[in-house]
């Protein structure tokens, strides 16, 4: 039996305040929390949505110094900027705050101060890199140094990025600070640690025998950290950005990012409801579910809830239904990067349509595994199912009830066998995507609300109401007003999933209530009941719009490409006499031509200013033929001949080779040179 709560408290992972929100952010964690709390508030229950930019950590203060502003400013910035994004996709938080506000930064030494007083911690010195220029203890990100590993010579004291290796900075080849690249001297340091290993018993039955039904991936994940045992783990750094640790002799010590920003989650409730936050956070009734993604896994299934339990007043997470995460066009997204696409941009290019990016990003949600996000599948996903079907239906269902019933609700008569059975098919509809919803499964969810369309479409396009307009009248009134009444469940079915298009279309509806309850219900419209203006739901997405998105990723790639490009190493020297053996000449391309059954080779005429040569060159791969004819190149002229597929080759053309293996032909810097002019 599944346990009955009173009230839901859903919160969702405090994104980092360092940079604006992207759509992984949105199909990890918020969408997925906005169905869950809107389709909870849509039935009637007390329920609210927690959400903040978690504005401490390393990363953060890392960014101020290479701005030259301070940490507060970077916060600031992008506090706003992604308070802004979510605000514009409806992502509908009863309070979005921050972990620098007064009230998390009493709420969070309040808290580590009760664990300190019960004797819940331990504290342990430690050698730790220092930075006596500086003055200050080195935070894992701010030591660089080679990687142990693979020999990266960029790899951060906390993980190479290069190889993927997790690492203490101890591990790491010649330490550099990042502040000043000194090489940083080890220092003894006291810090407080939360002992996992005392609360590992609780935490297995509690997850591995209790929440069996929590998420594979997430159950998963847990298991195999419990099974590796848990360690004490440090709550507190060395740092001037945090909330500083509450305790004498502290001085320059602030808690750890990951202790301070679960506890903005109780603090933001306290902002939002200052005399009942209790009520949501200590009593059993309160169903509470973390909304995360994979990476956050350990830190809400495991530390958060053993903070809790060691504070000992509140209660633990009835379930945690993180995702896996997003791809962009099979690749990891990535800040650094730039691989992503950003909430605040896709508004600028595809303005009013939040709905079709939250569609997409459900649809394709990484529920079970990671996903990848395509435009193309962007693309069809909003004019196969959006348009296509949805938007068709309602459009359909409106303008036929315009034009027979002054668009009025038609009245209903007898109903046929085909009309039975739609509705047979449509009665399954709620209690299926309830269950979807209740279970978390959103895509699932989406899918069985898109039926409800389809079964509409479906309905118009059997009946053909507009071929009985001149014959059967009464049978048209009942066919549409049956199709309306799917067009008002709609309006209530896709609330949770696509508000905008859902509230527009109550608008057009004249539907001014709006209940989950209502669902499956054929009288939601009344007969008589005059009906809006139809307006599209949704607009085709045009194949140029498509490859201007794509081409924006390319020019991307082509950026990182030519930042990340590691030139090889310079060869041994040469004497002069040697490099002066080589004859290297221009020409012009006058022919050039594929050779046949060898689709690398390129045939070339060049005019050498002698007669004319013809070389085959390896860079059909990377030009057509036409693009170099009237080119001028350059050519090794005394490369003694060789022959390629039959065909002697009089030379060898230049061309540079970048990281990847591209080629690009070596052309004079000026059109006006003559052919066999000599290179130098
Ligand atoms: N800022 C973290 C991240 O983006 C998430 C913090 S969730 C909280 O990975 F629980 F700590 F708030
Ligand atoms: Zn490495």
């Amino acid at each position: 039996m599944e346990k009955k709560f009173k009230r839901t408290l859903v919160t969702t992972a405090l994104p980092y305040a360092n940079g604006p929100v992207h759509i992984g952010h949105l199909a990890g964690v918020y969408v997925p929390a906005d169905i869950y709390t809107r389709y909870l508030r849509l039935k009637g229950e007390d329920v609210i949505m927690i959400g903040g930019s978690d504005e401490h950590g390393v990363p953060i203060t890392i960014k101020a110094k290479a701005e030259g502003v301070t940490p507060q400013d970077i916060v600031d910035r992008y506090h706003n900027i992604i308070k802004k994004s979510f605000e514009e996709f409806g992502i509908s938080f009863d309070i979005y705050s921050r972990t620098t506000s007064a009230i998390h930064t009493k709420m969070a030494s309040d808290f580590f101060r009760k664990l300190y007083d019960k004797g819940e911690f331990i504290e342990k010195t430690s050698m730790q890199y220092y930075d006596e220029e500086a003055n200050q203890f080195l935070a894992d990100r701010y030591i660089t140094g080679t990687c142990p590993h693979c020999g990266n010579e960029h790899a951060y004291g906390d993980q190479c990025e290069a190889c993927g290796t997790s690492l203490n900075a101890t591990d790491l080849i010649n330490p550099k600070s990042a502040i000043t690249g000194n090489k940083p001297v080890l220092r003894e340091t006291k810090h407080w640690y939360l002992p996992l290993d005392k609360w590992e018993p609780f935490l297995r039955h509690w997850i591995l025998d209790e929440h069996k039904e929590w998420k594979p991936n997430v159950y998963g994940q847990c298991k195999s950290w419990l099974d590796m045992g848990l360690q004490p783990r440090a709550v507190s750094r060395d740092l001037d950005w945090g909330v500083p640790v509450p305790v004498e002799g502290a001085e320059g010590k602030v808690l750890y990012v990951w202790f301070d920003a679960p506890i903005g989650y109780i603090s933001n409730t306290k902002e939002l409801l200052p005399d009942k936050w209790e009520l949501y956070w200590k009593d059993p009734e309160t169903k509470m579910v973390h909304f995360i993604g994979k990476d956050n896994i350990v830190f809400h299934c495991i530390v958060f809830p053993a903070m809790l339990k060691a504070e000992g007043s509140y209660i633990l997470p009835d379930n945690v239904p993180a995702n896996e995460f997003l791809n962009l066009e099979g690749d990891k997204i990535s800040t650094s990067r730039n691989w992503a696409v950003w909430l605040h941009e896709y508004l600028e290019d595809f303005p009013g349509k939040q709905d079709v990016l939250r569609y997409v990003l459900t649809a394709n949600a990484p529920e079970t595994k990671d996903n990848d996000f395509t435009w193309k599948d962007f693309q069809a996903r909003n004019n196969n199912e959006l348009v296509a079907i949805l938007g068709n239906f309602v459009n359909r269902a409106l303008v036929l009830t315009h034009k027979y019933f002054e668009g009025k609700v038609p009245e209903a008569g007898e109903l046929t066998d085909y009309d039975r059975e739609t509705l047979k098919e449509f009665a399954d509809v709620k209690a299926s995507v309830e269950n979807y919803l209740d279970h978390y499964r959103f895509r699932d969810a989406l899918k069985e609300a898109m039926n409800l369309a389809r079964i509409g479409n479906k309905y118009l396009a059997d009946t053909e109401p507009w071929k009985l307009a001149k014959t059967d009248m009464p049978r048209v009134a009942t066919i549409l007003n049956l199709a309306l009444q799917i067009t008002a469940n709609l309006a209530i079915a896709f609330e949770p999933f696509l508000p905008f298009s859902a509230e527009k279309l109550r608008g057009m509806l004249h539907m001014h209530h709006c209940d989950w309850n209502m669902l499956g219900r054929t009288d939601i419209l009344p007969a008589g009941a005059e009906l809006g203006k139809p307006e599209l739901l949704f607009e085709k997405i045009d194949d140029s719009v498509i490859e201007a998105q794509v081409n924006k990723l390319l020019e991307t790639k082509k950026a990182n490409e030519l930042k990340n490009h590691k030139a090889a190493p310079v060869r041994e020297n040469v004497p002069f006499d040697d490099f002066a053996k080589l004859d290297i000449r221009v020409g012009k391309v006058l022919e050039c031509q594929k050779v046949p059954k060898a689709d690398k080779l390129l045939q070339f005429r060049i005019d050498d200013g002698l007669g004319g040569r013809t070389i085959v060159s390896g860079i059909a791969k990377h030009y057509k033929p036409e693009e170099l004819v009237g080119k001028n190149v350059c050519f090794v002229a005394n490369l003694e001949p060789r022959k390629l597929k039959g065909i002697e080759s009089q030379g060898m053309i230049l061309s540079a080779e970048d990281a990847d293996g591209r080629l690009i032909v070596i052309t004079p810097a000026a059109d006006e040179i003559a052919p066999g002019s000599e290179v130098k």
